[in-house]
C-alpha cells in the first residue's frame, strides 16, 4: 500500500514530508519520492529502498520550497527502481498516486498515438499525461484535473501540483484514503492521520468521489463534476497513538508483548466488569431477531472470523456463512434481509473487504464492521461499528489485532447467546469471567513459553515446508499460524483441519516436515492425539501445542512440548495464538528477514 503527504504553507516543506513518510513506512514500500515548487521551478528527489536513501540524495542535493508533495510506493505496475518511483513529472505536472489505473493500458496507448513519450512502466504516469494534455488544450488546472478524473477508471487517491501554480495542491480519492489536515497557515494531505498527527489533529476524510483543492489558507472539496461538497472535520486520536518500538527489537515484538494489555482496554468497551455481562452492543444489529449471519474479511482477519464462525454457531445457534472477501464478492451469494453481515478489517481499508460489504449493502443487509480504524472506510459505510480499540498495529504481520477481533467476536456471540435465548444468566456469567481472566493469563504465557519458543524457533528454521494441525477453533489458530510463519519467514507452512490429513497432506509426512499440533484438552482432544499418532507412526517430527492436561494425557515424544495452562474454550483461541505468534517471530528474526516489513507485503492491500 502506498504512502502519500502534501503540504502547502510558507514554511519550507522537504524534511517535514519525509519525517511524514516514516510514519507510512508500516504499509509497505520498496522506493520514495519528494517534489517541490521553488522560484517558479518544480524539482524532486526519488531513490530506490528505504527512506534512508531518499534522505541522503536530500542531503547531497537539497530541495527548497513551502509546497510539496511526496510518496513512498509500493509497486503494483513496474519493478521498484528510480524510474518508477513517484512523483511523476510530465511537462510541469507532478502526480504521486496510491492505487491502481485500472484503464492505463488504453489510455497509454491513446496518449502514445497522440506523441507522448513515457519514461516509466506505471499506471500513474498516464495521470500526468493527460493532465499535461489537458492543460496543453487550454484547460485551466481545476478543469484539467476534472477532465482527467472523468477518464481514468479503478482505486486510486491522487495528490497533484502544477509548477506554474506555487500555492495550490490538488487531489482526488476515489478507494484508498485520503486525509486532509488542518494548520494555522498550512495545510496538509496524508494517506492517514498517523502520517499528520505531528502537524495538526483536526482532520478532514475525503471519501470516494471527492475532488479537493488546497491552499495555504484552507481546502475547496468538490465532486468530480465539479459540484461543491460538504466534509465535516473531525479531532482525530492518531496523534495519542504516536508509536516507537519500546525497548523491543520490532513492531512486531511490541505489539505481541502489548497484547494483555491491549486486550483488556478492548473488553472494557464490551464486558461489564463489575456484573460479568457483555454491555449492550451497538443496536443496529439485533442479533436476537436475525435468521443467519454473512462474514467476509482476508487474511488474519478472515481467521479471526473463523473462529467467530464455531461461537456463533456454537452459543447463540446462529448459522454463519464465511467465506475470503476475494471470492466472497464474486460469489453473489444468496443472501436475505433477515441476515446481518460482519466485516473484519484492522485497516479498514482491504478492498475486496469493502467490495463484499458493499454487496451485501445492495442486498438490503445490516452492516456490522470490526475494526480498529473507527475512521476508515469500511467503519464509516457500516451500520454499526465494533471498534477493537488495539491502537495503531505497525507490524505488518497482524498480532494484537487478531486476538482483540477474537475478543470482540467472543463478546458478540455471548451478547448473541443471550439476546437468543441459547445462553443462561450463568453460562454468560462464566464465561465473561473466563474473558476477564484473560489478560493476565496472556501476561503469563508470554512469560513462561518465551525461552522454549526462541530456541525452538532455531530448529524451526533449518525447515523448508511446516504442516500445522487443529480442529474445531484450533483450526483457523492452526491456519493462522501457518500464515504467521510464511508471511515473515518466508518458510512454506500450511494450516489444516486435523481431521483431513488422511485424506492427502499424510502423503507429505517425513522427518524433512515438523507438523505443529495446536490441541488444548477440549473435547476434539482424543481425537486430534490420534492424528498425533498417525505422524509418529511416519517418522513425523511433531511440535505439540496444549495444556496442563494435554500434557499428561498425552505420552508420545515429541520434538518440543509447548504447556499452556488450562483454560475454558472460550479464550483458548487467544490464549493459544501467543505461541504460534512468538514461534513465527523467533524464527523470522532467527533468519534475519525483515520481520516488520516482510518482502512483497503491505499492511493494507486497498486495491484488489
Ligand atoms: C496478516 O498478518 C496479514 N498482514 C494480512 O493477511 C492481513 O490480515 C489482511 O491483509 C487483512 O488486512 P485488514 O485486516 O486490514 O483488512
Amino acid at each position: 500500500m502506498c504512502g502519500i503527504v502534501g503540504i502547502v504553507g510558507t514554511e519550507p516543506v522537504a524534511e517535514r514530508l519525509v519525517d511524514a513518510l516514516r510514519r507510512l513506512e508500516y504499509r509497505g514500500y520498496d522506493s520514495a519520492g519528494v517534489a517541490t515548487i521553488h522560484d517558479g521551478k518544480m524539482d524532486r528527489r526519488r531513490a530506490e529502498g528505504k527512506l534512508f536513501n531518499l534522505e541522503k540524495v536530500l542531503d547531497g542535493e537539497p530541495l527548497p520550497g513551502t509546497i510539496g508533495i511526496a510518496h513512498t510506493r509500493w509497486a503494483t505496475h513496474g519493478v521498484p527502481n528510480v524510474t518508477n518511483a513517484h512523483p511523476h513529472f510530465v511537462e510541469g505536472v507532478a502526480v504521486v498516486h496510491n492505487g491502481i489505473i485500472e484503464n492505463f493500458s488504453e489510455l497509454k496507448e491513446e496518449l502514445i498515438a497522440e506523441g507522448a513519450v513515457f519514461e516509466s512502466q506505471t499506471d500513474t504516469e498516464v495521470v500526468a499525461h493527460l493532465l499535461a494534455k489537458y492543460t496543453r488544450q487550454g484547460l485551466d488546472h481545476k478543469a484539467a484535473m476534472l477532465a482527467m478524473l472523468n477518464r481514468v477508471s479503478g482505486a486510486y487517491a491522487l495528490v497533484v501540483m502544477f509548477a506554474d501554480d506555487a500555492g495550490t495542491i490538488m487531489a482526488a480519492r476515489s478507494g484508498p484514503p485520503l486525509a486532509v489536515g488542518h494548520g494555522k497557515g498550512e495545510m496538509f494531505l496524508g494517506s492517514d492521520a498517523i502520517a499528520l498527527s505531528p502537524f495538526t489533529n483536526e482532520i478532514t476524510y475525503l471519501v470516494d468521489g471527492d475532488f479537493a483543492v488546497l491552499t495555504a489558507q484552507g481546502a475547496r472539496i468538490m465532486d468530480f463534476a465539479g459540484q461543491p461538497v460538504t466534509r465535516t472535520s473531525q479531532i482525530s486520536q492518531a496523534a495519542t497513538f504516536l508509536v516507537d518500538k519500546g525497548n523491543h527489537r520490532h513492531f512486531m515484538e511490541k505489539e505481541i508483548y502489548e497484547q494483555p494489555e491491549i486486550i483488556s482496554h478492548a473488553l472494557s468497551h464490551y464486558v461489564d466488569f463489575a456484573e460479568n455481562v457483555v454491555k449492550q452492543p451497538d443496536m443496529a444489529i439485533d442479533f436476537g431477531s436475525v435468521s443467519g449471519l454473512a462474514i467476509s474479511a482476508c487474511g488474519t482477519a478472515y481467521l479471526s472470523g473463523l473462529v467467530g464462525k464455531y461461537w456463533f454457531e456454537r452459543y447463540a445457534r446462529l448459522p454463519v456463512e464465511i467465506d475470503v472477501a476475494s471470492e466472497f464478492r464474486y460469489r453473489e451469494i444468496p443472501l436475505s434481509k433477515n441476515q446481518a453481515a460482519l466485516f473484519i478489517s484492522q485497516s479498514g481499508e482491504t478492498a475486496d473487504t469493502l467490495a463484499s460489504l458493499r454487496y451485501c449493502k445492495d442486498e438490503g443487509l445490516k452492516i456490522g464492521a470490526i475494526v480498529n480504524v473507527r475512521e476508515s472506510t469500511i467503519a464509516r459505510e457500516s451500520d454499526a461499528i465494533f471498534p477493537i480499540l488495539a491502537g495503531p498495529e505497525i507490524g505488518v504481520a497482524s498480532t494484537k489485532a487478531f486476538t482483540c477481533q477474537l475478543a470482540v467476536l467472543a463478546a458478540l456471540s455471548i451478547s448473541a447467546g443471550r439476546a437468543r435465548g441459547t445462553i443462561s444468566a450463568d453460562d454468560e456469567k462464566a464465561m465473561i469471567r473466563h474473558l476477564i481472566e484473560m489478560p493476565r493469563i496472556m501476561s503469563q504465557v508470554l512469560n513462561e513459553v518465551q525461552p522454549q519458543i526462541e530456541t525452538l524457533s532455531r530448529d524451526l528454521s533449518r525447515f523448508k515446508d511446516v504442516l500445522y494441525l487443529g480442529r474445531g477453533t484450533s483450526f483457523p489458530l492452526a491456519m493462522e499460524g501457518a500464515l504467521k510463519l510464511k508471511e515473515i519467514s518466508y518458510i512454506h507452512a500450511e494450516g489444516y483441519a486435523a481431521g483431513e490429513l488422511k485424506h492427502g497432506p499424510i502423503a507429505l509426512i517425513d522427518e524433512n516436515m515438523p507438523v505443529i499440533v495446536i490441541a488444548p484438552h477440549d473435547r476434539f482432544f482424543e481425537k486430534t492425539v490420534s492424528n498425533m499418532q498417525e505422524v509418529a507412526a511416519r517418522g513425523g517430527k511433531i511440535i505439540f501445542i496444549t495444556d496442563e492436561r494435554g500434557a499428561a494425557a498425552s505420552k508420545l515424544e515429541t520434538m518440543a512440548t509447548i504447556v499452556l495452562p488450562n483454560v475454558d474454550e472460550i479464550i483458548a483461541p487467544m490464549i493459544f495464538a501467543l505461541p504460534i505468534q512468538l514461534l513465527a517471530y523467533h524464527t523470522a528474526v532467527f533468519m534475519g528477514t525483515d520481520v516488520d516489513q516482510p518482502r512483497n507485503l503491505a499492511k493494507s492491500v486497498t486495491v484488489e
